[in-house]
């Protein structure tokens, strides 16, 4: 990451409490920017409107490999829009949201505008300084279990945004999700495309690049990960990683699946905004997650996963979760890089 720019060291008083609308809007924006994305791609960009931010999915920043909908693009951008709702609340705005304000503009996700002045609640608090604090955390967990109260308050988050938030119980099913991971593993690194693409998000740990994912995260520590890329793209570590989500999977105190009722763009903001809830509001209670979404971006095993789960539904993300370490936080474009450029058609 870049010595100058930090953006996880936003500070709240830094809010240009008497500044034009404009300034307060892109300051909200650096909140926005902190949701997680695959790889790490910020497939989003904003315009800022006279009283609101218009949200894009930026389709350039699309993985046509792995995601060749843009579903995982659109849940990313969801997470942001999540970010960005809280920030309004949390500086006293209503923070009135639009999905899909314009049919004729399908990359017009999201409109949010300031609505009335509204005092934030204490959950809204809490939500708003786990931002800073999130991080996709793929260090193994302590065994400690998580306490049946948070994990229905996460269903509960879940079902706020519209989605369902369902923990994956008993051995057998835990275990068949962990082979279905593993088999994804093995599916997705056997393939050349696959890799290419992968590599090509993956940056050294001294990366000076404001996206993208560096050695550090995946666990390629100081020279490993300059060769990362290289090994990344060249061998078929299927077996390997396979062995490795299979133990994450195994052996972390929750496994759980993120779902929604149907499987449209609606289906996937709402699914961003969801996992977004959740994922702050465990770590109000310093629960830490990370991802194995492998099987649900592979259509047959995707179908598994949702037999798995017992109910008919779209699976959209599988989280892992538990207590651990802290780890180092990823890099982010400033909120200036993430503006739109262009006139809009
Ligand atoms: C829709 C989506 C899918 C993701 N899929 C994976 C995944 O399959 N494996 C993984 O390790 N991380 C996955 N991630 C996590 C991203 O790699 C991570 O958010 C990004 O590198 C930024 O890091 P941060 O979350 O620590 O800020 C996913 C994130 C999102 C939002």
């Amino acid at each position: 990451m870049s010595e100058l720019w930090d953006p996880w060291q936003i500070s709240e008083g830094a809010f240009p409490k008497p500044g034009a609308s404009s300034e307060k809007l892109r300051f909200l924006l650096n909140y926005a920017v902190l949701a997680p994305s695959n790889h790490n791609a910020q497939p989003w960009l904003f315009r800022i409107m006279s009283d609101g931010i218009e949200l894009y999915a930026d389709r350039t920043r699309a993985l046509p490999v792995v995601d060749p909908e843009d579903r995982e693009l659109t849940i990313g951008c969801g997470a942001a829009l999540f970010n960005l709702r809280i920030a309004f609340r949390n500086f006293g705005y209503e923070g009135v949201v639009r999905s899909f304000p314009d049919a004729h503009k399908p990359d017009l996700l999201a409109r949010i505008s300031f609505g009335d002045g509204k005092v934030a609640t204490a959950e809204e608090h809490g939500l708003f300084e786990s931002i800073v604090k999130r991080r996709t955390n793929r260090m193994p967990f302590r065994t400690q279990p998580i306490k049946e109260s948070l994990l229905s308050e996460l269903e509960a988050a879940a079902a706020k945004e519209g989605a369902w938030f369902q923990v994956v119980l008993g051995d057998e099913n835990r275990n068949r999700l962990a082979d279905l991971i593993a088999e994804a593993d093995r599916v997705q690194m056997s393939d050349g495309h696959f890799r290419r693409e992968l590599a090509a998000w993956i940056h050294p740990s001294r990366t000076a690049s404001h996206d993208g994912t560096p050695g550090y995260a995946i666990g390629y520590g100081g020279l490993a990960s300059y060769l990362g890329p290289l090994v990344v793209r060249t061998f078929d570590m299927g077996k390997g990683q396979a062995a490795k989500d299979r133990q994450l999977a195994t052996g972390s105190p929750v496994m759980a699946v993120l779902s929604t009722e149907n499987d449209t763009s609606a289906d996937w903001l709402s699914a961003g905004q969801a996992m977004m809830r959740v994922l702050l509001r465990a770590r109000v209670d310093d629960v830490w997650a990370s991802f194995l979404n492998q099987p649900i971006e592979i259509p047959e095993l995707r179908t598994q996963v949702r037999d798995l789960l017992g109910k008919k539904s779209f699976p959209q993300l599988i989280l892992r979760m538990g207590y651990g370490q802290d780890v180092k936080p990823t890099p982010r474009r400033t909120p200036g890089e993430a503006l739109m450029r262009e006139r809009i058609r």
